[in-house]
């Protein structure tokens, strides 16, 4: 133990305690901007993912219709339910589901559709905003009463890697806050800064595998959440002990080596 105590105090990150005014006021900042980051984080995915299985709400046959698709609802009706429910009220979108069931034909587009995308849906998809379908015209949205078959491979491998960088640059900042914290045992330490790396690689590596097997939608919501809780006790341990915390006797002993 003295041999190792030695060597930690030769390699010392100290403890916030130690650190000037200046850093620890830097790292808060970037602590609140990183918490605020997250939050919206989670209303994003709550926005994109909520509903599209017909039920309000964010739920494992969400993720499974996101990345698997749904074999008895269309892409256009897993929009309607999930993040364009609010564009319209629910008479008239019922009355483009019905169109959708009855086989989505040309004659009926025209008497009950067409009318309905006019004035809820021209505002953003006429074709005018990048990013956005076109979906004026019956061949248009046509194109989206079609089974949905989830995200597609290219959608996928374009989201994991700015999945993938943008986590890793996420935990590394937050990570190298979290080394100045003095927590005990050191395993813990060090579980809780490895976790959120695990969990993105089997986060993304699940968004796959739910393709194949359904199953696989558990382990992306179980990583999230092992995510979200490494991010949580970095985030509140780094914060409290800059601030609020007395250094215990062994810190003091250490020199406020932290590790
Ligand atoms: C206020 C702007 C706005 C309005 C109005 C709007 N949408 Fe959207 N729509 C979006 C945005 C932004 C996206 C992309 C984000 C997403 O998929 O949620 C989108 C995506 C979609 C998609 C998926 C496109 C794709 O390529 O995956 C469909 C289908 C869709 N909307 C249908 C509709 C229908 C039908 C209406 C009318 C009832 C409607 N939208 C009204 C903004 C709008």
């Amino acid at each position: 133990m003295t041999h190792k105590t030695s060597v930690f105090n030769r390699t010392a990150i100290f403890h916030f305690c130690w650190l000037p005014f200046t850093v620890r006021l830097f790292y808060s900042a970037a602590l609140i901007v990183l918490g605020l980051g997250y939050v919206f984080a989670l209303l994003q995915i709550q926005i994109v993912h909520a509903g599209q299985d017909g039920k309000p709400g964010l739920s494992i046959d969400d993720l499974i219709i996101a990345y698997k698709g749904s074999s008895d609802k269309t892409h256009l009706e897993t929009k309607l339910y999930g993040s364009m429910a609010g564009m319209l009220p629910e008479a008239e979108r019922e009355k483009i589901i019905g169109w959708i069931r009855d086989g989505a034909s040309r004659e009926a587009y025209e008497e009950i559709v067409a009318p309905i995308t006019q004035q809820y849906c021209q505002g953003c998809h006429n074709g005018a905003t990048p990013g956005l379908p076109d979906l004026m015209g019956y061949d248009k949205i046509s194109a989206h009463v079609q089974t949905n078959s989830g995200m597609s491979l290219a959608t996928l491998i374009r989201v994991s890697h700015i999945h993938m960088f943008g986590i890793l640059f996420l935990f590394f900042v937050m990570g190298i806050i979290f080394f100045h914290a003095y927590v005990k045992p050191l395993w813990l330490k060090a579980l809780i800064l490895v976790t959120p790396f695990a969990a993105v690689i089997l986060d993304i590596f699940s968004w796959y595998l739910t393709k194949v097997h359904s199953g696989f939608a558990w382990v992306i919501v179980i990583s999230g959440v092992f995510m979200a809780l490494s991010f949580a006790a970095m985030w509140f341990i780094s914060f409290y002990q800059m601030w609020f915390y007395k250094p215990s006797e062994e810190l003091i002993k250490n020199n406020g080596a932290a590790l």
